[in-house]
């Protein structure tokens, strides 16, 4: 059976927001009290400005007052699965800590991994 966090990814994707590059990506952040979180990528036409689905559904689950968080799914439609871009590495790190990743595609394939193998040495408030 379908992990929910995966299938909310996958649903979160739907409303992926990428005229411009067409590459749709959706994410579900489950907090420690177990209410899931989603994003997808915003773009927008000075590029620049747009938002990945990792960032979105992190900065929806903070200003909903949620603050520790278990894991997220990312869900995007590569063969090779999506992982999060190095700006939302750090975001994921300062927000989430080592958290697990769970990056899926749209025909059931499926990894997991923690955001510390994808981010190692990380900077973040510790240095400040
Ligand atoms: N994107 C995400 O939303 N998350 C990722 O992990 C990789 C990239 C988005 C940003 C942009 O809208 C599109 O995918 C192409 O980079």
């Amino acid at each position: 059976m379908t992990d929910p966090l995966h299938a909310a990814a996958l649903t979160a994707r739907e409303n992926a927001h990428a005229p411009y590059s067409k590459f749709r990506v959706g994410a579900a952040l489950e907090d420690t009290s177990g209410r899931v979180h989603t994003g997808c990528n915003v773009e927008n036409a000075t590029y620049g400005l747009t938002l990945c689905a990792e960032r979105v559904a992190v900065f929806k689950a903070i200003s909903e007052g949620a603050r520790e968080f278990r894991r997220i799914a990312i869900a995007a439609d590569t063969d090779a699965l999506t992982p999060p871009c190095g700006a939302c590495r750090q975001i994921l790190w300062e927000f989430c800590g080592d958290i697990e990743i769970m990056m899926v595609n749209l025909h059931g394939k499926s990894e997991v991994l923690r955001l510390k193998e994808l981010f190692p040495r990380a900077f973040d408030a510790s240095f400040l």
